[in-house]
């Protein structure tokens, strides 16, 4: 029986998710909270193989890539997330299944059948979807991070993956706009995430 709270911060590359998951961490941390802040890829032995793809995808089939994805994040609930939620702590995810059902469903798969198989994966609380195009996510990431883009990134693949982010209506879905300075994206996901906080307190996360 799980009493902590799974949030997942999803959205495409450059929306700033791993800054925002930083400091929604060290905030809830502040606040009393025990934080587990984890990521996908992970640093397992899957999620090696899967970064060691990421300069050329073409190495291997859509449908070996997405098992790859789906083992990585097996081993990453089994190892990491159910403990922590068991325990009762906060987990925040630097994405999750949504990012499978977006990214290999932009490369072929179908979205709705890889949703399907994630019945291994708890149903996070939370998910903060953080929005941008396509094309100011590519210009951040030249930019602000001095990157070529890899294959994961290119902007034509992101904008089918940005299309399939928008498509997902999931009741725990909250859109966060990626494109305001740093602090007021901040401030919108603490308060999204105070509000929930109280809601599961009283017993009711609907
Ligand atoms: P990213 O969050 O950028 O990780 P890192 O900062 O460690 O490089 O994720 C790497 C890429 O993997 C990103 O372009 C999205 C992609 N990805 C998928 O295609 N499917 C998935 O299920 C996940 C978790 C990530």
């Amino acid at each position: 029986m799980s009493t902590g709270l799974l949030i997942a911060f999803e959205g495409i590359d450059g929306t700033g998710k791993s800054t925002q998951l930083r400091l929604l961490a060290a905030y809830l941390q502040q606040q009393g909270y025990t934080v587990v802040a984890t990521r996908e890829p992970t640093d397992g032995p899957y999620g090696r193989q899967i970064r060691a793809l990421y300069h050329n995808r073409r190495q291997v089939s859509p449908e070996r890539e997405l098992e790859l994805f789906l083992l990585d994040r097996q081993q990453h609930v089994d190892l990491c997330i159910q403990p922590a939620l068991t325990r009762g702590d906060i987990v925040l995810t630097d994405r999750y299944f949504f990012s499978t059902a977006a990214y290999q469903g932009a490369a072929g798969c179908d979205p709705e059948a890889i949703f399907r198989r994630h019945g291994f994966a708890p149903e996070p609380d939370m998910v903060l979807l953080l929005t941008l195009t396509a094309a100011e996510s590519v210009a951040r990431i030249r930019e602000l991070r001095g990157e070529g883009l890899n294959d994961f990134e290119q902007q034509e693949q992101l904008e089918k993956v940005a299309t399939l982010f928008a498509s997902f209506a999931h009741k725990c879905i909250v859109r966060i706009n990626a494109a305001q300075p740093v602090e007021a994206v901040q401030d919108s996901i603490r308060k999204t995430v105070l509000q929930l906080i109280r809601r599961k307190r009283k017993g009711c996360t609907g």
